[in-house]
């Protein structure tokens, strides 16, 4: 027992997050590191040397998800410290990256101090959580908790025709250990915000509640190409003008919906994507997002009864796709109450909050106690290369993870 609270080195944490923002830089600050890409993989093998040189064990399952270990007085399960470190192609520094170097930030400040813990610490990173190049998002953790088959997500092919199997082989981040070994005592995941709410209310910290639910959905539409200037607006069979009467409509629809209701239109392609000739090809998707169940599965039914009536009208074949759906999820009571708890006594102004992003922590909230902690994004700006986060609030964040770590490690 230390008198005089633990608190993580600052220094170690911001040279850590900045080296490994290196790994895949892109013009203006920010990262491009796809899952399983090149870039990936050396992202992943840095942070597995940090590990190694922390003194973890590291173990590498199937679905190339990394854990690792720190070991306690007792052989019981872990309290696992999670995140990811896989980017959107147009990525900033902290998004997942944050969460699980803060875990190692964790993990050498108590080896420093020579503390031992109850349960066993470990640090995750999860496979293609961010679902840009294979959906769904979350996939490593889903695998890793039962959510999808480990045969579905291998078989899964990306948006440039590579399969998740494939990938992860020639990345050399296939391994050994079966899927879903490990099982968590308690999960906890520091990540930024990703929104406007925290830097609104000029809070410190967000005790996150939950995760909302999300739906994603590829559309493709077969119309007929024809020519631009001589075919008569009555006889066009325009796949362009479709998707762009659904993109409009889920604008509306969110507006319509109001409160946690959200809508996107992230990715369409047209074909032949020519100035004078009328679109016969669009694949595009929709994201849809809602804290409550009923409520999101009422927005699917109302866009994709606007997508079969709307290409109906214009002749174009529509078909659909799920890529991902995960239903809200509620964090443990106990968990929401440690992270407010704890930032409270560090000093810290908190409020309670969910997650309009997706996290790694939804695949575990079902299975285990899980608690998540949110720190400013400035700006509300993530999925961007101008995402940024002030290194005292990054550090703040950090060391509420380090208190409620120790806490939930304490072995009765
Ligand atoms: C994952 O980061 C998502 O919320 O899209
Ligand atoms: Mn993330
Ligand atoms: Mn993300």
């Amino acid at each position: 027992m230390t008198s005089t609270p633990l608190r993580i080195n600052g220094d170690r944490l911001m040279r850590r997050l900045m080296a490994l923002a290196q790994v895949g830089a892109i013009d203006g600050g920010g990262v491009c590191r796809l899952a399983l890409t090149d870039e990936d993989r050396a992202g992943r093998d840095l942070v597995v040397r940090w590990m190694r040189e922390l003194g973890l064990s590291v173990t590498i399952d199937r679905i190339g998800n990394v854990v690792g270990t720190r070991v306690g007085t007792s052989h019981s399960k872990p309290v696992i410290i999670g995140s990811h470190i896989d980017t959107v192609r147009t990525g900033g520094k902290y998004d997942g990256n944050l969460g699980v170097l803060a875990g190692l930030e964790v993990i050498e400040t108590l080896n420093d101090a020579k503390v031992v813990t109850g349960h066993p610490i470990a640090v995750a990173f999860f496979t293609n959580e961010e679902g840009s190049r294979f959906a769904p998002d979350m996939m490593g953790s889903a695998v890793h908790q039962g959510a999808l088959s480990l045969e579905t997500a291998l078989g899964t092919k990306g948006i440039d025709g590579a399969t998740v199997g494939d990938e992860l082989n020639r990345i050399g981040y296939a391994g050994e250990t079966p899927v879903g070994t490990l099982r968590a005592a308690a999960y906890f995941e520091l990540h930024i915000e990703q929104g406007p709410v925290l830097e609104r209310e000029g809070l410190e910290i967000g005790a996150v509640t939950g995760v909302q639910g999300i739906s994603w959905t590829e559309v493709t539409l077969r119309g007929v190409s024809n020519h631009a200037g001589t075919t008569p607006m009555s006889m066009r069979v325009d796949a362009g003008y479709v998707a762009a009467e659904i993109a409009c409509f889920l604008r509306r629809l969110s507006r319509e919906y109001g409160g946690s209701q959200v809508a996107t239109v992230g990715h369409v392609t047209f074909a032949p994507n020519l100035v004078n000739v009328i679109p016969n090809h669009v694949v595009m998707t929709l994201d849809l997002r809602n804290t409550d169940e009923a409520t999101l599965q009422k927005a699917e039914k109302a866009a994709f009864d606007f997508v079969d009536e709307t290409a109906k009208a214009e002749g174009v074949q529509a078909t659909r796709r799920t890529l991902a759906r995960f239903e809200p999820v509620d964090f443990a009571p106990e968990m929401i109450d440690r992270v407010e708890q704890t930032a409270r006594s560090q000093g810290l102004s908190v409020r309670r909050m969910p997650s309009g992003a997706g996290h790694d922590a939804q695949m575990f909230a079902p299975h285990c106690p899980t608690g998540m902690i949110f720190v400013p994004s400035q700006g509300g700006i993530s999925h961007n290369i101008r995402e940024f986060t002030e290194p005292a609030q990054l550090i703040a964040g950090a060391n509420v993870l380090l208190e409620v770590v120790q806490q939930t490690a304490r072995v009765d």
